[in-house]
């Protein structure tokens, strides 16, 4: 896979394959994402821009978002495609157009939502099921969802309780016309696939798994009967279109989270069946079937590669192409092809967060692929029906405004702090014509976030690919310079912009200031080797072992590389074994992990009254369940009133006054904004902007977002 200059390749992903009667230019693929940008079922010019943008970007095919078979009958929403009547087939011609005048494929993703056809409780009718549901879903994450949050959700369904109807012979036969008329129109409007899902608890999905379908009659029971409806359906897309359009069905290679749940056995079956049936491609994907409790499971998997496993194996029993997805990085998707495991690969979040991927590794342009940082927020909102937005490309969702527009008459812009909000603007503003200056204090780019990847290593590449493209643009970076007003002056700046992150402080209660008491601040300098004069005085308060700690990291070098320090930490961390967290917010969330694996007993106390905000719903879920499973106290309402040398008292939400004991306290939370630079610098006559953290508290998706905009009005 490596070139000569020991760069990978990527020659397989880049040949061209062929999956039934269509030629794809390469073999990576966008899988189906929500937009949410239809009116009433029908594509918007919204919706075109982002799929072409993607096709422009080289990508082999785009898939479009699940669109409703019998719309708005079975749709989980009125904002996603529809393909009941003709008149979805112009909008779905325009699309089709756009895509190929961009030189990708256009396929169709075609469903009916079955049990989470959230418009047929919005309109009142009953969801459309195999079989009843069996005992309720486990709801308890619901608990960290903010009042607000519950609000959207509710909003949907409009508050209604969802019914339940079994699907009767009518019903069925009537199904599987719904899907050939709509695999007519896919085919009309000069689309080049449809894509049958029979997935993620969807109808088809739904009759396949034998946790949701408990039918004793032809429908129901042996594998064979179970997967008889998807049969149906694929045959009698098959006999509408011919060889007209190729026909892909995206199954799960494994279902998670029940007893009953589909077995990757079952599912290679289910695709042999598929193919008999004259399917063209067999799409692999994987379903935590509580979406509350298992959505890092599947269908957005948290791992690399997450179900290459269930790939090859559906590979070594079907003879036709085998589509693997769930978080696919190139050089997997390469190995992969090159290895015989999979044809093609489906990059979804990737491809969100940078349209010329393709194009990118075509042009050898590996490193200025911008990261996906694995953080759901995007698929958030689709929790409430709205449309996604991407943590690292501000763009999505308005590709207009992914041109950055060069300046008539480029000025000097000197950048204060090197994290994620000063990389982006002195990216957006250099691209744009620009001379940037960054001026970072610390001997490093990244900021907090650099010490964010030892808890969350996904934040790694996209340091790596800001540091990346600041070289590529020739910002001129200055490290291990604290900027005053008469040096930033000294620059000769037309405009500042402070990126100089938010302040981290310290409880007002007694003992806050005991030597074993870490702030954010502290607590990454004394782990990363780095200083401030505020941090290094107060990082020497701290405990003997820390500081030799720190010591020995920054001899050794293990304090500049994440991945050792990581390594390290986790066989020595001398910090005693009670750990107590102050704040259960995304970093208090994710310290606790942090010590909790390596061995610490852990307690977070959170003030309010949910943890992990501002994390996106599905992965707050997940942190706050991986807490609790790695034996983390979790405390919410809990108010700490004291700090002694060995323990923190604190009022719990029942207002009683508890006590626990601690070798080391962590504050995460008292963090705030504030850059006192600003009026200083504005006194001074010079024209200011504050971005990130320093502006307002946003964490990475903040920091980006207001740099970019910032940098575009510059
Ligand atoms: C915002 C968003 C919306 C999605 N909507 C759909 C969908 O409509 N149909 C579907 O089959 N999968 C959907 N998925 C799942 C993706 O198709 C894909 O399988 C998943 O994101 C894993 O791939 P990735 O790790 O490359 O992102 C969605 C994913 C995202 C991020
Ligand atoms: S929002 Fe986060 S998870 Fe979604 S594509 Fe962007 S970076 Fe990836």
């Amino acid at each position: 896979m490596r070139t000569r200059r020991g760069r990978p390749g990527f020659s397989h992903l880049l040949t061209p394959g062929t999956i039934g009667p269509i030629t794809l230019p390469n073999r990576v693929i966008m899988p189906a994402m929500d937009m949410n940008v239809c009116h009433d079922g029908v594509v918007t010019d919204d919706d075109i821009e982002h799929y072409a943008a993607r096709a422009a970007g080289g990508t082999g095919m785009v898939i479009t978002s699940a669109s409703a078979v019998a719309f708005p009958v079975g749709a989980t929403s009125l904002k996603e495609p529809g393909l009941s009547d003709d008149r979805f087939i112009p909008g779905l011609r325009a699309l089709a157009d756009a895509v190929h005048r961009a030189g990708s494929l256009l396929c169709v993703q075609a469903t009916h939502h079955g049990k989470v056809a959230r418009v047929d409780t919005l309109q009142g009718r009953p969801l459309l099921v195999p079989s009843a549901p069996e005992g309720a879903l486990d709801l308890s994450s619901l608990q960290d969802n903010t009042p607000d949050e519950l609000a959207q959700m509710g909003a949907v369904t409009a508050g209604r309780t969802p019914t339940y109807r079994e699907a009767t012979e009518e019903d069925l036969s009537w199904l599987v016309e719904q899907f050939a008329q709509a695999a007519r129109r896919v085919m009309v409007a000069g689309a080049d696939a449809m894509e049958i899902h029979c997935a993620h608890g969807y109808i088809l999905g739904g009759f396949l798994s034998r946790a949701d379908n408990r039918r004793t009659d032809r429908w129901g029971g042996s594998l064979e009967n179970r997967a008889r409806l998807a049969c149906d359906v694929i045959a009698a897309v098959r006999r509408e279109v011919g060889d007209r359009l190729a026909v892909i069905v995206r199954v799960a290679g494994e279902e998670y989270g029940e007893e009953a749940a589909l077995t990757r056995q079952e599912a290679v079956a289910a695709a042999q069946l598929f193919e008999a049936a004259g399917a063209d491609a067999i799409h692999v994907t994987g379903w935590g079937r509580n979406p509350f409790r298992d959505f890092l499971k599947g269908p957005l998997p948290n791992e690399v590669g997450a179900y290459r496993d269930n790939a090859r194996a559906m590979k070594a029993a079907v003879s036709i192409p085998v589509i693997a997805v769930g978080r696919v990085l190139p050089e997997v998707g390469e190995e992969m092809i090159a290895a015989g495991e999979a044809d093609f690969v489906a990059m979804g979040r990737q491809l969100l967060a940078d349209p010329e991927l393709v194009d990118k590794l075509r042009a050898g342009r590996r490193e200025s692929v911008r990261p996906c940082i694995n953080c759901y927020v995007c698929v958030e909102r689709n929790f409430w029906d709205d449309t996604p937005v991407c943590a690292v490309n501000p763009a999505l969702g308005d590709e207009q405004a992914a041109v950055l527009l060069p300046v008539p008459s480029p000025r000097h812009v000197v950048v204060v702090g090197g994290g994620p909000a000063g990389m982006e603007t002195a990216r957006v503003a250099r691209e744009r014509g620009h001379r940037v200056t960054l001026v970072e204090a610390g001997d490093r780019l990244g900021g907090s976030a650099w010490f964010s990847q030892l808890t969350t290593p996904a934040n790694g590449p996209l340091l790596a690919w800001q540091q990346h493209e600041l070289e590529r643009l020739g910002v001129v970076v200055l490290l291990g310079r604290r900027a005053t007003a008469e040096s930033l002056l000294a620059l000769r700046p037309s405009t500042v912009v402070l990126a100089t992150g938010a302040t981290r402080g310290r409880p007002a209660v007694p003992g806050a200031d005991l030597p074993h008491v870490q702030t954010g601040d502290t607590l990454r300098a004394l782990l990363t080797g780095t200083s401030s004069p505020s941090a290094d005085r107060e990082a020497w308060r701290s405990g003997r072992t820390l500081r030799w700690l720190a010591r020995a990291g920054r001899l050794t070098g293990a304090t500049k590389r994440p991945e050792l320090l990581r390594r390290a930490t986790a066989t020595f961390l001398p910090v005693g074994k009670n750990v107590v967290v102050i704040g259960g917010s995304l970093v208090g969330l994710e310290l606790a992990e942090f010590f909790a694996e390596r061995g610490k007993s852990v307690t977070v106390l959170e003030e309010g009254a949910q943890l992990g905000l501002p994390m996106a719903l599905p992965r707050r879920w997940y942190a706050v369940r991986r807490a609790a499973d790695h034996g983390v106290r979790l405390e919410r309402r809990a108010v700490p009133e004291e700090i002694t040398a060995t323990s923190v008292v604190y009022r719990d939400a029942e207002g009683r006054r508890s006590t626990v004991a601690a070798d080391l306290v962590v504050v995460a939370s008292e963090v705030s904004s504030g850059a006192p630079l600003a009026k200083e610098l504005a006194d001074r006559g010079v024209a200011v902007e504050v971005v990130g953290d320093a502006g307002e508290v946003g964490y990475i998706q903040g920091a980006v977002h207001s740099a970019w905009q910032v940098a575009r009005s510059l």
